[in-house]
């Protein structure tokens, strides 16, 4: 059994952790998520003296880039999407150990190529044989990548190589099979970091903390006082430049089947019996199998999309989804979903968990909240004319912290209550703000922590849960059946009746 303190996240909490001297290896490197964050972050973690001084990073991707323009991409990076570069000798010390190499992913021989460069640079730079191979390209390209980096026994040493994959892993319950197939086919599962990016948020790791290292919330965390809850993750942009991968995706896929997942299972899960990544997976794994759409065979009582049209953000006129460079015009793919899911199990019973999740909505905001049930029976006078009942809420992000929501007697002569907020805020409590989850995410892999990584029956049961609106949403539809809200509101009207016919609102946020 792992004691507390050789646990890794209390080890995380409490030393600076530096990992084995390694390689780690970017597919897809002349693309944006290298550039715009697992750079800037491997750079992060180099300023805070986090990274073995032997650490290198090798880019591979088909464009003909020398190691130069490699590094000098990478620093236009850092420079644009990090707090910058700091001391130009940090910087020097970096480069001087970032590499490319042009490679075609279908094509045996960049494997050998990238093989013996990988090889060279062991002896050049010490980096004893550790291997982290970073699957940062279009999912469709994850089979063949994966086949053959097997094929080049480049995953052969369980020990010393590790595979990460980045979302969406699979579009579908049975791609999601496939592709675990192959994935075992080729290397262990100890070897595998799924990710998503969620769990590497502060406030989502801290939500583990509140519930399993105080006394007073773990007795009330059930169907006997709690009486829902919601999650909302909103975002102010739009599809950006990525329709293409969007367009096949639509937020089911893209959000609620692994971010709003992950964060169900932590909200949900019982206790692990350790903090061990086992532990923990196999108690959200659990929760997965309990969950189900509250209606699968009307989703209009439990599944609702919808799209973003024309609208205003920030007082500036916006195009609507259809409108959007690369989107079809008769576009179906929801930008927007809502969904009521119950938990089959003894906590949770009828507790309905609402989620929602859009692009184009007023803000950016992710937050949990746990719904208390009312008083029994209200024996004084509310400011709002009923009773508020408690609200306990986990803001993600910004403004990273917890509030609870309790009724106050208000000044005066008359006994009126009104509700106010105790808040905790990272950023006051620690003088810092959650920070960056690629950080966190890529130091673990490179540790050989899988705990905030999801394990290949966690990803499978997901996708599970959400199969009955995949299907329905993914059959021809005529795009007027399609809900659609404005940009800059908050959701459409059948995602408001969703949750009002249940006689409760979405927070308004
Ligand atoms: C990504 C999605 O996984 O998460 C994006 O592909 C989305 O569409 C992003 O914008 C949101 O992440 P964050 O950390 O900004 O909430």
């Amino acid at each position: 059994m792992v004691t507390l303190l050789e646990n890794p996240l209390r080890v995380g909490l409490q030393q600076e952790r530096i990992p084995e001297p390694n390689i780690i290896v970017f597919y897809g490197a002349s693309g944006d998520l290298v550039k715009r964050k697992l750079v800037p972050a491997l750079y992060h973690l180099k300023r805070e003296r986090r990274l073995p001084a032997e650490f290198t990073i090798v880019g591979v991707a088909r464009r003909d880039w020398s190691h130069d323009y490699f590094r000098e991409q990478m620093r236009e990076g850092v420079e644009s999407y990090s707090d910058g570069i700091g001391s130009e000798e940090v910087w020097r010390n970096f480069a001087e150990g970032l590499f490319y190499c042009p490679g075609n992913m279908n094509d045996p021989a960049s494997y050998q190529k990238l093989d013996q460069l990988l090889t060279e640079l062991d002896s050049k730079r010490g980096t004893r044989g550790n291997r982290v191979f970073y699957l940062s390209v279009a999912p469709e390209f994850f089979p063949e990548a994966i086949q053959q980096l097997g094929a080049a026994e480049m995953l052969t040493d369980a020990s010393k190589t590790r595979l990460v994959i980045e979302k969406p892993f699979g579009r579908d319950l049975n791609s999601a099979q496939v592709l675990n197939r192959v994935v075992n086919q080729v290397c262990k599962e100890q070897q595998v970091y799924r990710i998503d990016h969620y769990l590497g948020k502060e406030t989502v790791q801290n939500l583990m903390v509140l519930r399993f290292a105080n006394a007073i919330f773990e007795p009330l965390w059930n169907r006997q006082f709690v009486d829902h809850v919601q999650i909302t993750v909103g975002e102010t942009v739009g599809v950006e430049d990525r329709a293409g991968y969007y367009e096949s995706a639509g937020a089911l896929r893209d959000m609620v089947q692994n971010h709003l997942m992950q964060l169900v299972c932590l909200t949900a899960m019982e206790p692990p019996n350790s903090l061990d990544a086992d532990s923990i997976r196999a108690e959200k794994v659990k929760v997965l199998q309990a969950m189900r759409l509250a209606n699968i065979n009307d989703l209009d009582y439990s599944a609702i999309r919808g799209q973003y049209k024309a609208g205003w953000m920030k007082g500036k006129p916006v195009a609507g989804y259809r409108e959007e460079p690369g989107v079809n015009p008769k576009s179906t793919t929801p930008t927007y979903v809502a969904l009521k899911l119950l938990v089959d199990n003894w906590r949770w019973q009828g507790v309905p968990f609402y989620l929602r999740t859009g692009k184009r909505l007023p803000k950016k905001v992710s937050e949990i909240s746990i719904q208390f049930r009312d008083v029994p029976y209200l024996i004084f006078q509310s400011a709002a004319q009923q009773a508020n009942a408690n609200v306990l809420t986990m803001r993600i992000q910004p403004n990273e912290g917890v509030s609870l929501r309790f009724e106050v007697k208000m000044p005066g002569a008359s006994l009126r209550s009104r509700p106010v907020e105790m808040d905790f805020r990272y950023g006051s409590s620690f003088g810092v703000s959650g920070g960056e989850s690629y950080d966190r995410l890529l130091l673990d892999c490179m540790m050989g922590d899988q705990t905030l990584f999801t394990r290949a029956d966690e990803v499978e049961a997901a996708w599970r849960v959400i199969t009955p609106a995949l299907v329905a949403w993914d059959a021809p539809a005529d795009p007027d059946s399609v809900p659609q809200y404005a940009a800059g509101t908050w959701e459409p009207s059948e995602a408001e009746l969703l949750i009002n016919r249940d006689g409760r609102r979405w927070r308004r946020l």
